[in-house]
C-alpha cells in the first residue's frame, strides 16, 4: 500500500549539508522519502543509487519510496537492501517481465508501483492491476527536476482513477512525478492524485522553508498533518 501525502524527491536535497534538510523533512512530518535512481540508460542522466538508500536506512522515521528508472529492474532490485515497508515502483517500458517485479516486490512485502512515462497508455496495466499497490503517473519526462509538467498530465491522471476504479481497484494509489508545485498541486489532487512527488517545484524551494513549503503544499493537496 503506498499511502496519501507527499514524497520528498531526494534527489533536489542539499547534498553538501543532508542532516538539515532530513531534520526539516522530519519535522514537516513528510510520508515518505522518494529515492530517484537512474541508470543513464533508461533516462538520460545519472542520481542516486543502492549508496542512497543504505546510508540513510535506520536514520531516519520517514518511509522509503524508492522509484527506478533503470533498464531491467529485475536484474538490479538487489543491489538495494530493500525492506518490507518501503515503496517501490518500476517503470512498465523498463522490463519485458513487469509482473514476474511486481509479484515479487509484493512477495517481498513491499508496495509494488508501476511507473508510465507520460507517451505510455494505460492498457499496460491491464494485466498487472493485481499485483500493483500504486500507479506512478510520471507528470514530466523522468531525468531531470525542474521540468515543466506534459499537456496531457492532469487528464491522464483522471483517466487513471476511473480505469483503476472501473477495474474494481479503488484502493490502488496514485502517484504523481514531476512538477508537483502548488499550483499543479490542486489540479493533481483535484484529477486524483493521492501522492506527490516533491521536488524543486514545491519542497524544495529558494523562497521559502522546507517546513513552509510542506504546508503550503499540504494546503494544495488538502493533507493537512
Ligand atoms: C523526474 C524527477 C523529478 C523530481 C521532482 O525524473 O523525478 O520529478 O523528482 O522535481 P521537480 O519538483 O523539480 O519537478
Ligand atoms: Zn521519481
Amino acid at each position: 500500500m503506498l499511502g496519501k501525502g507527499i514524497s520528498a524527491s531526494l534527489m533536489c536535497v542539499d547534498f553538501a549539508d543532508t542532516k538539515k534538510d532530513l531534520a526539516a523533512l522530519e519535522k514537516a512530518k513528510i510520508e515518505y522519502l522518494h529515492f530517484d535512481i537512474m541508470d543513464g540508460a533508461f533516462v538520460p542522466n545519472y542520481t542516486l543509487g543502492p549508496w542512497a538508500v543504505s546510508s540513510l536506512r535506520g536514520k531516519t522515521p520517514i518511509a522509503f519510496d524508492i522509484h527506478l528508472m533503470v533498464e531491467r529492474p529485475e536484474s538490479k532490485i538487489s543491489y538495494f537492501n530493500l525492506e518490507p515497508g518501503d515503496a517501490v515502483s518500476v517503470h512498465a517500458e523498463s522490463t519485458p517481465h513487469l509482473q514476474r517485479v511486481l509479484a515479487g516486490l509484493k512477495d517481498a512485502g513491499m508496495a509494488a508501483g508501476v511507473a508510465l512515462n507520460p507517451a505510455t497508455p494505460l492498457t499496460v496495466l491491464d494485466y498487472v492491476t493485481d499485483v500493483a499497490d500504486f500507479v506512478l503517473i510520471m507528470t514530466v519526462n523522468p531525468g531531470y527536476a525542474g521540468q515543466k509538467m506534459v499537456p496531457n498530465a492532469l487528464e491522464k491522471i483522471s483517466r487513471t482513477r476511473d480505469y483503476l476504479d472501473a477495474k474494481g481497484c479503488a484502493d490502488t494509489a496514485i502517484q504523481v512525478d514531476g512538477n508537483v508545485s502548488f499550483e499543479n498541486a490542486v489540479k493533481m489532487a483535484a484529477a486524483g492524485a493521492d501522492n506527490f512527488v516533491a521536488g524543486t517545484a514545491g519542497l524544495f524551494r529558494r523562497d521559502m522553508s522546507i517546513e513552509a513549503a510542506a504546508a503550503r503544499l499540504r494546503e494544495c493537496i488538502r493533507i493537512v498533518k
